[in-house]
C-alpha cells in the first residue's frame, strides 16, 4: 500500500515521541512492503512564533490531501498569556472542525504490569477496558460565544449547541463500535438541567431503540458518571458523551491505568483522513530530556495503521511489540516506579526491534 502521512509534532515533547512514532511507521512500511511518504508540518505554539498562526494554511492544505495524521501535543506556557491575540490549542481545536473529525475515540485499557502505579487499588481497575465517544466537533466548544458589558464589569459566555444530526451520528458509531465489543453503550449527559442534554437523550434514545435494540443502553448523568468512573470502571465498555463532558471524563479515565503515557486517540469523520495522538499533552517540563514515553504514540500509530489504512495485521504487531516491551520489563521513566528506566529513543529502539523481530 502507498499512504500519504502528515506528522505533525508541535510542541513539549511532541517533537521527541512523534520521531519515535514515525521509526515505527518506517519499520511496519519495511516489514509489510507498504510504502509511506511521510511528511512534517507546523501546529501550535512553533507555528505561532514562526508565522503567527498555530494553524498555517499549508499545514491544513498538508492534513487535507493526506490519508492520515500523527499529531504529537501542542501548548506550553510560553504561549500561556490569557491577552495573547492566539494560542496553540485553536490550532487544534481548528484542525478538528476543518478536517471534520467529530468523533473522538480514546481507549482506557489497563495493562496488568503497571495496574500497580494506579491511584486506585488494583481490585477496582484490573481488568477496565473502555472505549470513549467524545464529539469533538460542536458543544460548547463550537458555539457561540463572547464578552459584553455589565454593570459589575464585563460578563462572557459560551453557548452549549447541539442538533439531531449531531448527536445521530456520534451515538450511531459509539454503538456499531459497542456491538463489536461487549454490547453495552452508556450516554452521559446532564439533562435534569440542560435543554442541551435532553435533546441528547431524546436522539440518543430513539437511535438506540430504531437501529441497536441489540446493544445494552444506560445513560448516566455527568456528575454521577465522575463518581461511578472510579467507583466501578470495570462496569463500563463503550461511553458516549458530548464535547467537554468527555473532555473530564477521558481525563479522569486516564488515571486508572495508572499512567498517562499509554494512552492513545484517534480523531474520525465520515470520510478523509483521521487524526491520531498520544492524549498526554506537551509536558513541557521534560522536554528536550529524551525521558518522555512514546508508547501512547506507538499506540496511536496501531490505531491510525486500524483505522484510516485498514491495516488490522499491522496494527496488531504495533500493539503486540509494545506489550511485550512492557512484558520484558522495560520502562520509562513515568512508569518505572522506583526501578531502573530507559529513554525515548532506547524505547523506541525496543519497539522497533519487537517489530522486526
Ligand atoms: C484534549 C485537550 C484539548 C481539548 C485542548 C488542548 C484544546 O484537552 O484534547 O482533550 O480540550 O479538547
Ligand atoms: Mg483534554
Amino acid at each position: 500500500m502507498d499512504a500519504k502521512i502528515v506528522l505533525l509534532p508541535g510542541d513539549g515533547i511532541g517533537p521527541e515521541i512523534v520521531a519515535q512514532g514515525k521509526r515505527v511507521l518506517e519499520a511496519v512500511a519495511a516489514k509489510f512492503g507498504h510504502s509511506f511518504s511521510m511528511s512534517e508540518h507546523p501546529i501550535g505554539g512553533n507555528a505561532i512564533d514562526s508565522f503567527g498562526d498555530p494553524l498555517p494554511q499549508p499545514t491544513i492544505d498538508a492534513c487535507k490531501a493526506s490519508d492520515a495524521i500523527l499529531l504529537g501535543a501542542v501548548g506550553g506556557p510560553k504561549w500561556d498569556d490569557p491577552t495573547a491575540k492566539t494560542r496553540p490549542e485553536v490550532g487544534l481545536l481548528k484542525i478538528r472542525q476543518e478536517l471534520g473529525l467529530f468523533a473522538n475515540l480514546r481507549p482506557i485499557e489497563t495493562w496488568d504490569e503497571l495496574v500497580d502505579a494506579s491511584p486506585l487499588r488494583r481490585e477496582i481497575v484490573a481488568g477496565t477496558d473502555i472505549l470513549f465517544f467524545r464529539e469533538l466537533t460542536g458543544g460548547i466548544y463550537f458555539g457561540d460565544s463572547g464578552r459584553r458589558p455589565h454593570p459589575s464589569g464585563e460578563q462572557a459566555y459560551n453557548e452549549m449547541v447541539y442538533s439531531t444530526g449531531e448527536i445521530e451520528r456520534i451515538v450511531r458509531l459509539a454503538a456499531e463500535a459497542a456491538r463489536g465489543r461487549r454490547g453495552h453503550l452508556t450516554s452521559v449527559d446532564k439533562a435534569n438541567v440542560l435543554e442541551v442534554s435532553r435533546l441528547w437523550r431524546q436522539v440518543a434514545q430513539r437511535v438506540m431503540t430504531e437501529e441497536f435494540p441489540d446493544v445494552k443502553y444506560d445513560v448516566v448523568l455527568i456528575d454521577s458518571m465522575a463518581m461511578h468512573l472510579i467507583a466501578r470502571p470495570k462496569d463500563f465498555d463503550v461511553v458516549v458523551t458530548g464535547n467537554m463532558f468527555g473532555d473530564i471524563l477521558t481525563d479522569e479515565a486516564s488515571m486508572l491505568p495508572g499512567s498517562l503515557g499509554l494512552l492513545p486517540s484517534a480523531s474520525l469523520g465520515s470520510d478523509g483522513p483521521g487524526l491520531y495522538e498520544p492524549i498526554h499533552g506537551s509536558a513541557p517540563d521534560i522536554a528536550g530530556m529524551n525521558i518522555a514515553n512514546p508508547l501512547a504514540t506507538f499506540l496511536a500509530v496501531a490505531m491510525l495503521l486500524r483505522h484510516s489504512l485498514k491495516l488490522n495485521d499491522e496494527a496488531d504487531a504495533v500493539s503486540a511489540a509494545v506489550a511485550k516491551a512492557l512484558k520484558d520489563g522495560h520502562r520509562t521513566k513515568d512508569i518505572a516506579a522506583k526501578g531502573p528506566s530507559i529513554s525515548t529513543t532506547e524505547m523506541g529502539d525496543v519497539v522497533v526491534n519487537n517489530l522486526t523481530a
